[in-house]
């Protein structure tokens, strides 16, 4: 029996992980031989083997990468790709670059898919005992706007009318869901949202790309917490070509606004610094 207050067994225990195994001259994630993998397995089959511990199908591994693809770059308009390239302009590396990108996809920014999983999936619970799936989702917005946000994630987009991904990205979980490879339960409940929000607001809120990823990333039995996470990892390729553009571009200091335009102040009016004792 190992000595477990002995010095060699703690310092084996420290960083105890299930994905990698590694020795010299040896590399196994979650038991499978690199040397194997590669050539054999793609990144988005390694995305999941990585998060999920096992390798997908191809029928998951094609709607994982839909997703993925789906949103990589939405142009120095999303504040992430802005601050990328004011980065490289203010003399960041790429990592920096990426890095300060990254930090601000967080809860307004990047965080609506992962909130769209769980709207998704506490309507999915309101369905258990066979409430039928229009009263699960009236349950579901009301006890999100209730204990939440008035907002509901995943839907509305400032720029566009109909956010032309979501259509496309919902249209291959409908395939997939005929051909039996996904149960097809959040795509349904993503359309009787976006039904039930037109019918509150009186006007079109539609789905947009987090809510769409959100679709797959639930039909696929993504947790919550990492449809955030692939998000930060699919938006990193539209930073790093951006930081790449910019780089190659030059510029010096480039700020948010070109130069000329000022904010507008609303601040006291000019005013003498008084005597003070
Ligand atoms: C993206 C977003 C900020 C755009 O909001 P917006 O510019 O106010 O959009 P609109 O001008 O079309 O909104 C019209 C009305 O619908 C409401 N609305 C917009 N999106 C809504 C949503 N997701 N849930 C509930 N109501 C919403 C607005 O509050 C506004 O209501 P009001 O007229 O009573 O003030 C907003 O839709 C949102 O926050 N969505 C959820 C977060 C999200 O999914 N973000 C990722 C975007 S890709």
């Amino acid at each position: 029996m190992s000595d477990t207050s002995a010095p060699d067994f703690r310092a084996q225990q420290w960083w105890h992980t299930d994905i990698i195994d590694m020795r010299p001259g040896e590399i196994r994630y979650r038991g499978y031989p690199i040397e194997e993998l590669i050539g054999n397995v793609g990144f988005t089959d390694m995305v999941w083997l990585m998060t999920r511990g096992e390798l997908p199908g191809r029928a998951q591994a094609a709607l994982l990468e839909a997703a993925l693809m789906s949103a990589v770059d939405h142009g120095p308009q999303a504040p992430s790709i802005a601050i990328a390239r004011m980065a490289v302009t203010c003399g960041s590396s790429l990592n920096n670059a990426m890095a300060s990108a990254v930090n601000v996809l967080d809860d307004v920014h990047g965080g609506a898919g992962e909130q769209a999983v769980e709207l998704y999936q506490s309507i999915l619970e309101n369905q258990i005992g066979g409430r039928k799936l229009e009263a699960a989702v009236e349950e579901g917005i009301a006890s999100w706007q209730r204990e939440r946000t008035r907002i509901i994630p995943g839907f509305g987009h400032r720029f566009h009318p109909i956010d032309p991904r979501a259509p496309r990205l919902l249209e291959l979980v409908e395939e997939a869901t005929a051909r039996g490879e996904v149960d097809g339960n959040f795509v349904a409940i993503a359309r009787e949202v976006e039904r039930q929000l037109i019918a509150m607001k009186g006007k079109p809120i539609p789905l947009n790309i987090d809510g769409a990823t959100a679709v797959i990333y639930a039909e696929l039995g993504f947790p919550a917490p990492l449809a955030r996470g692939l998000f930060c990892l699919s938006r990193s390729v539209g930073i790093l070509a951006h930081a790449w553009e910019q780089q190659c571009q030059g510029g010096r200091n480039k700020g948010p606004m070109p130069k000329g335009w000022l904010w507008p102040y609303g601040g006291p009016a000019q005013r003498p610094v008084p005597h003070r004792d």
